[in-house]
Order: structure tokens, then C-alpha cells, then sequence
């Protein structure tokens, strides 16, 4: 990490092995200004960020901007197959060269060049001055052109995602992704496209919001109608800076291989023929049509009729999934090679640092990104999206859609999410909050983040209770 040395805390977690005992983290990492203005300086400027996907840009001159915190950079196609991004300014009299239409989180668009509104100075997509009014009464001073291009930023993918980063002494971005990205590589995430994109504002931090989505302890609490059809126990874990959360068995005895992954029986106890179908049923019409696919509650309902009672539940799920690649084969998607250790190993959902998570499936993911929403700790923007595999050429294409946080727009479950974004980031103001007790199992995720935050920010790092 090429970043100003983080101020040591003496009592704080440093190694992952100790994330499994009772700990606590403090409130400033969701409240304090000072916190707010250190991730300017000490985290976003230092990690490689997630600015969209590869799809956004298809033909040569296609741009969108990624914007956080006071920083704005373009990310342009230049070739079919590469990407530049520079800093979002003019290097005459500092001009952002893209303005973001007021009301929207970013700026998309096409260009042949880029030309700043202020005096003209034009550049190519190379990053190159082209054109410079008057270059001449700078008396020789311009012709270097170094003085001139625009500041480049670092770009690169991975997933379908494109990444940038403003250090230009990083390490390279799968050594920043890893092991996450070793371990999703077999889902093939870059062969989905997306299927829906919905953004809001928050009155949270972007972390308050973001943790929302790192575990499945919540689900209790948060999704009580859920109870009925699956059971929750989950567990977490840390990967470097990464981490996992999945399905888990309070009885060892009952895991299965795929067990800790979307694609599982349902409720325990239940035929699973039935469950099965219970469940993914559920997630695709209360999680916007996300969360799985319709092929798979398609094959999932089948099963009752394709199966003999008492199936034993490992068998239930493999004849599933294989009714299900079938069907999606038969309409021109194929799955990848992925076996059941591979998918059990990917547990469901993981936190991709700093600001990304991802719960991933076979053909499918449903995502999230959240960001400050400029100086104010207590407010942030929040995207969610969900991706899939598409038949060549069927591709929906849809564009960022602003939706208020309700039922309506977002189905049932994200909007349960959604109810407790506020009330959280207002508890943690109150007086009477003795501080955070989170789960040493299953939520073990949410502290790995707060040690890795810490390591970047100087602060806020989980100690023992
Ligand atoms: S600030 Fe861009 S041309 Fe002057
Ligand atoms: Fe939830």
C-alpha cells in the first residue's frame, strides 16, 4: 500500500485469526467529519475502485465518469480493446471537462475528443493536447507535452467490471482483488450482462448502507417472512481485504457441499423437492427479480414431478441444477464449468473493498456499490444492480434508474433493507449507545472491514470487548 503511513492503534485487530473473538468498533467511521475527510485523503485515492462495467463503454469515444469524493475521472473506450481514464479536469485553469447533469450520480457519453467549456482546449482521447488557443504566448512553455495531457489514471477489469485507481504506484489490480477474484474467477462474471440498475440516496454513510449487505444475521430481524422457507444461520469470514459471508448449519452434520451458496435446498426438515422451489420462488419475486433466475425457480418447481419423495437433499439439488443448465442451454445460455466444491467455496455474498458487494450465482449476481454523497458522513449514494447471462444479442441494456427506496421499486426485501439505513446511522448518534457488539461468527465480514479500513485510515479499528 503506496499510502501516507496510517497512524498505529495500539489496542486494535491486525491479523484476520483474531476476528473470531468478541470485538467492538467504534461509531466514527459512520459519524465523524474527520473520519469522512481522511477517506478523501488516506482510502479513495489509494484502492482500486469499482467505476462500472465493461458493457458501459462498447464502441471507441464511449465515457462514463466516476465520481467520488471530490474527484471526478473519465473512463473512455480507445481501442476495442482498451480503456484509458484520466482525472476529470482541465490543466489550463482546472475546469472539470464533464460536467455530471445535476440529479445523476455520474456522466455518460460518446466523444471524438474531448474540448473544455471554459476556453476550448481540446483533447484526444489518447489524453493528448490537440488544440491549444494561442499556444504561441506561452512562449515555448506548452511544447512539452507532458505539461499539457491530461492526468492519467490507472484502469483495468476484471469480472466485467472496470476498476481505476488514482495511485499511480499500486500494485496491480488482481494482487488488490485477491483471493476474492481466484475464487469468483469460476462464475464467470464477465459474461453477464446487465439486467436492471436502480440508484438512491441515503441518509446513512455510505458504510452504514453497505453493511446492510454483508451479512445474514439480519435476516431474523430485518426478513421475517423469509424464516418461513429457508433457515439462516450463516457464517463470515475474511479474505485479506475481502470478505465472505455464507449459509451455514448450526449442526455440522447437515452441510452439504453447496449448502453455504443461493443455490440450496430451502428450509431443513421440509421435502426438499418442495423447499427447493419454496425458496428460490420467494427470493426472485421479494429481491426484484434478482437473487436467482427465472430458469432456475422454473426447474425448481419441476422437481415435485421429476423426483420421487424422500430424494436425499445433495441429489434434489444436482438434478436441479442440471434441469436447469439444460433449459438454458436449449435457449442459448451456456453455464460455466463450475463444480460444487468451487460453488460452496464461494459462499454467497462477499465484500469486495472497499465499497462493493457482490452475492453471486451460477449465471447471475445481484451487486451493490455504495459512495459518500459528497462531504457528508451522513449521507451517501447507494446502487444496486443485478446482472445475468443473456443469449447473444437479448442483452436488456437498461440505464441507471433513480427509485425511491419503497416495495414498489425495489420489491419487499431490498425495501426491508432499506427501512434500517437511517435508523441506524441515527442510533449510533445516541448518547445511550454503549457501542457496536457485532457477531463474532456472522458477522465477522463487517469487522474485517473495519480492521482494513483502519489500516488505510489510521482509526477505527475493532479491538476486543
Ligand atoms: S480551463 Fe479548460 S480551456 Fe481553460
Ligand atoms: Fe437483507
Amino acid at each position: 500500500m503506496n499510502h501516507p503511513a496510517p497512524v498505529a492503534t495500539a489496542d486494535a485487530i491486525s491479523r484476520e485469526e483474531e476476528l473470531d473473538q468478541p470485538l467492538t468498533y467504534g461509531v466514527e467511521a459512520f459519524l465523524s467529519r474527520d473520519y469522512a475527510e481522511r477517506e478523501k485523503t488516506h482510502l479513495w485515492p489509494f484502492v482500486w475502485q469499482q467505476a462500472g462495467r465493461v458493457e458501459d463503454i462498447p464502441h471507441i469515444g464511449d465515457f462514463i465518469t466516476h465520481d467520488v469524493g471530490d474527484d471526478s475521472i473519465i473512463i473512455v473506450r480507445t481501442a476495442s480493446d482498451e480503456l484509458k481514464a484520466y482525472h476529470n479536469v482541465c490543466p489550463h485553469r482546472g475546469r472539470r471537462l464533464i460536467d455530471v447533469p445535476p440529479r445523476a450520480h455520474h456522466a455518460r457519453g460518446h466523444r471524438r475528443a474531448i474540448t473544455c467549456g471554459f476556453h476550448g482546449w481540446t483533447f484526444g482521447l489518447d489524453g493528448e493536447a490537440r488544440h491549444i488557443l494561442d499556444k504561441q504566448d506561452w512562449k515555448g512553455c506548452l511544447d512539452d507535452p507532458a505539461r499539457t495531457r491530461l492526468s492519467d489514471v490507472r484502469v483495468d477489469s476484471w469480472g466485467g467490471w472496470i476498476f481505476i485507481n488514482m495511485d499511480a504506484d499500486c500494485a496491480p489490480l488482481r494482487d488488490f482483488l485477491e483471493p476474492a477474484a481466484g475464487i469468483l474467477d469460476p462464475f464467470e462474471l464477465e459474461k453477464m450482462r446487465y439486467k436492471w440498475r436502480q440508484w438512491v440516496v441515503f441518509d446513512c454513510n455510505w458504510k452504514t448502507a453497505l453493511e446492510a449487505f454483508m451479512e445474514a444475521y439480519h435476516v431474523t430481524g430485518t426478513h421475517t417472512q423469509m424464516l418461513r422457507n429457508g433457515d439462516y444461520y450463516s457464517y463470515s469470514a475474511a479474505y485479506g481485504l475481502h470478505g465472505v459471508s455464507g449459509f451455514d448449519q448450526r449442526d455440522a452434520t447437515v452441510r452439504t457441499k453447496e449448502g453455504s451458496s443461493v443455490t440450496r435446498t430451502g428450509k431443513s426438515g421440509v421435502d426438499p423437492r418442495l423447499s427447493t422451489y419454496d425458496l428460490q420462488n420467494e427470493i426472485y419475486t421479494t429481491v426484484n427479480n434478482a437473487g436467482t433466475t427465472e430458469t432456475l425457480v422454473n426447474a425448481a418447481r419441476r422437481l415435485v414431478d421429476e423426483l420421487p419423495e424422500g430424494t436425499a437433499p445433495e441429489d434434489v439439488i444436482a438434478h436441479w441444477l442440471a434441469s436447469a443448465k439444460a433449459d438454458d442451454a436449449a435457449r442459448g445460455i451456456l453455464w460455466p464449468g463450475i463444480t460444487p466444491e468451487q460453488t460452496g467455496k464461494a459462499g454467497l455474498a462477499w465484500h469486495v473493498f472497499p465499497n462493493v458487494a457482490v452475492l453471486q450465482g451460477v449465471t447471475f449476481a445481484l451487486c451493490y456499490r455504495t459512495r459518500p454523497h459528497g462531504d457528508d458522513p451522513n449521507r451517501c449514494i447507494f446502487e444496486a444492480y443485478a446482472i445475468e447471462r443473456f443469449p447473444d444479442g437479448e442483452e436488456p441494456k437498461p440505464d441507471w434508474v433513480y427509485a425511491e427506496p419503497t416495495e414498489e421499486h425495489w420489491g419487499l426485501v431490498l425495501a426491508q433493507d432499506f427501512s434500517n439505513m437511517a435508523a441506524v446511522q441515527k442510533g449510533m448518534k445516541s448518547r445511550g449507545f454503549r457501542g457496536t457488539l457485532p457477531n463474532p461468527h456472522q458477522e465477522q465480514k463487517v469487522t474485517n472491514f473495519h480492521r482494513n479500513l483502519a489500516q488505510y485510515i489510521g482509526m477505527g479499528g475493532p479491538r476486543p470487548i
